[in-house]
């Protein structure tokens, strides 16, 4: 059997990282320009933690969660607002298309003692576009100037958005909002570099990034998009001149992301080499931090999907994940990690398996 191989990652960029001090979003002062961005099913409590606790990270946002659902206090709602005292610094994103509703949404987080709120004019799926929210407020920018003031009116704490670069290459509203929602005092803008019509097909355009941090007078801009690695972490920051970097797919790909970046930021001589212990350590520390707050038999529904992305990066062997997706008891869960410990790194496709199959297909059919 071969030697369970620690892992390090890619090479930082030469020529070190973009130059920055502290960052302060709306008066809240970021330990770090690298933020976990929102993965709707992935990002809840859990993960935000675990993540955090291996460090780096400077913000995190919840899932997206639909704004009358907040109010209404359906569960569902409650559960993504879950947080506790770790799982700090964060904002809570909100979407929906009726102005009543995100204000009530955002006085309610307030009163809970949230320190920030993200509005959500990015989501491409047709059930959030529907609402008349997501990417769709991007193409009325009177409908949302009207929402976003009223929000921003509503509450003390920082209001931020996150959009993408417009509905499509003809539309490309991303510079234009950003200027009126600066004017309207918004605290900072997160913007993936791509149109809602791409869906995740292509790459993220660094350059449509930049004409967005171009058009704000001195709010943070966050881009976002494609960032796996250290190095396309500090080529983002350069190339677009945005003061901090949200990262998604990356951190399921590599949890250590942010912490990776920390390092090298410091200058440290060698990469972080995560060994297969901390590998498995982290899966189990994942998985239990779920059941506190899902209980087994949901955990077990909620996990299934963070094995295609978990697979490569933490060593585990195909035959594993495959069951991994599948396993249905927290006895079978700790089963297939003592599993995993003992056959580490004997995996033979070194790409994760949700690499190999991201949503794709005409968007309309999201
Ligand atoms: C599974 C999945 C769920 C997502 N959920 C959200 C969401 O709830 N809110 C949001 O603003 N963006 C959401 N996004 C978009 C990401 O936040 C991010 O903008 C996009 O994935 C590009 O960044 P990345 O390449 O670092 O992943 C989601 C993306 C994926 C793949």
């Amino acid at each position: 059997m071969p030697e369970p191989a620690a892992f390090t990652g890619a090479a930082p960029a030469a020529g070190g990282p973009p130059a920055g001090g502290e960052l302060t979003i709306g008066g809240r002062r970021l330990p770090t320009r690298y933020f976990l961005a929102p993965l709707a099913g992935y990002t809840h409590l859990a993960f935000r933690i675990v993540v955090r606790e291996c460090g780096g990270v400077g913000l995190a946002t919840t899932d997206l969660v639909q704004a009358s659902h907040l109010v209404a206090g359906t569960k569902w709602a409650r559960e993504l607002v879950r947080t506790n005292p770790e799982d700090q610094p964060l904002a809570v994103q909100i979407y929906g298309g009726v102005v009543e509703h995100l204000v009530a949404a955002a006085r309610w987080l307030q009163d809970q003692g949230y320190q920030g709120i993200d509005l959500n004019m990015g989501c491409p799926m047709a059930k959030i576009t529907g609402t008349g929210g997501g990417a769709r407020l991007m193409c009325r920018p009177d409908a949302a100037c009207r929402l976003v003031e009223a929000v921003v009116q509503a509450v003390q704490i920082p209001v931020t958005v996150k959009m993408r670069l417009g509905w499509d290459a003809a539309s490309l509203t991303a510079p234009h909002l950003a200027r009126e929602f600066e004017n309207l005092g918004v605290a900072a803008i997160t913007i993936h570099g791509r149109t809602r019509q791409q869906g995740f097909s292509g790459r993220a355009d660094l350059a449509g990034i930049r004409a967005v941090v171009e058009a704000v007078r001195q709010i943070p801009v966050v881009g976002n998009g494609d960032v796996l690695t250290v190095a396309d972490a500090w080529h983002m920051r350069r190339e677009t001149g945005c003061a901090a970097v949200a990262i998604g797919r990356g951190a399921l790909f590599d949890p250590w992301i942010f912490r990776r970046i920390q390092l090298a930021e410091r200058g440290a001589a060698a990469p972080l080499a995560v060994t297969p212990a901390e590998q498995v350590g982290f899966l189990r520390r994942h998985y239990e931090l779920m059941t506190r707050q899902h209980g087994d038999q949901q955990s077990c529904l909620m996990f299934r999907k963070f094995a295609a992305w978990y697979g490569a990066r933490l060593g585990i062997p195909e035959d594993l994940e495959s069951r991994l997706r599948r396993f249905e008891s927290a006895v079978e869960f700790a089963e297939i990690a003592d599993q995993i410990q003992e056959r580490h790194g004997t995996r033979r496709e070194a790409r994760a398996t949700a690499e190999l199959r991201l949503p794709n297909g005409p968007i309309e059919h999201w």
